[in-house]
Order: C-alpha cells, then structure tokens, then sequence
C-alpha cells in the first residue's frame, strides 16, 4: 500500500495524496497539483516550500537542520511547526502525514 500525505489548504480543504517514499514533500506536492511553489526546486535557497505540520506529526520528523532554520526564520507566517517542503522526505512511518499549507507566500526571490 503506497503512503499518503494529506494537505490542508489554508481554506481547510483536504486533499489526500499518494506519496512514494523517498520523495521529498515538495515532490509530492508539484506531482499532485498541490499549491507549494518551490522556486529553487530543493536547493534549501528560498523557502517558499514552506509547510505548517500537523502538531501530531512533529515528533516524528527529523529536526532541522541548521540551514533549513536559518532559512525558516524568514518565512512570513512562521508557525513552531513550519518546515520546509524540500527537505521533508516521505518514509512509511509518515504515512498519513498532516501538513497544512500557509495561508500567505514568503518569496525571498520576489518579495512583495
Ligand atoms: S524549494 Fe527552496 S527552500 Fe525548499
């Protein structure tokens, strides 16, 4: 059975996702049509991958590390649980995974 992942629109819509392990969560995403931009697709350069994780689901994550902090502390909506998409990868344990996509972009890039 493939593992799934669950996002949450800032809406509250749910869409449930197949999500293949070793795929980072931005992958996932892009392959579903889920609205996370990723403008430098993983390379831990912008974090406009950011996602909010389900409270539930924090423990089971691994810990940033100290570049995808840095990079966190400049998301716009920072929550104690935001993550960046890229650097999330899918392993079974995360089946059913909650992530709750954020309401306003932060863009490095493009700030507005
Ligand atoms: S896609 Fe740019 S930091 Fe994740």
């Amino acid at each position: 059975m493939m593992a799934k992942i669950v996002f949450l629109s800032a809406e509250g819509d749910a869409q449930e996702v197949e999500a293949p392990e070793g795929c980072s969560v931005l992958d996932i995403a892009h392959r579903n049509g889920i609205d996370i931009e990723g403008a430098c697709e993983g390379q831990m350069a912008c974090s406009t991958c950011h996602v909010i994780v389900d409270p539930a689901w924090v423990s089971k994550l691994p810990a940033p590390c100290e570049e995808e902090e840095g990079l966190l502390d400049l998301v716009k909506g920072l929550t104690q649980t935001s993550r960046l998409g890229c650097q999330l990868t899918m392993i079974e344990a995360l089946n059913g995974l909650t992530l709750q996509l954020p309401r306003r972009k932060s863009n490095l890039i493009f700030e507005d």
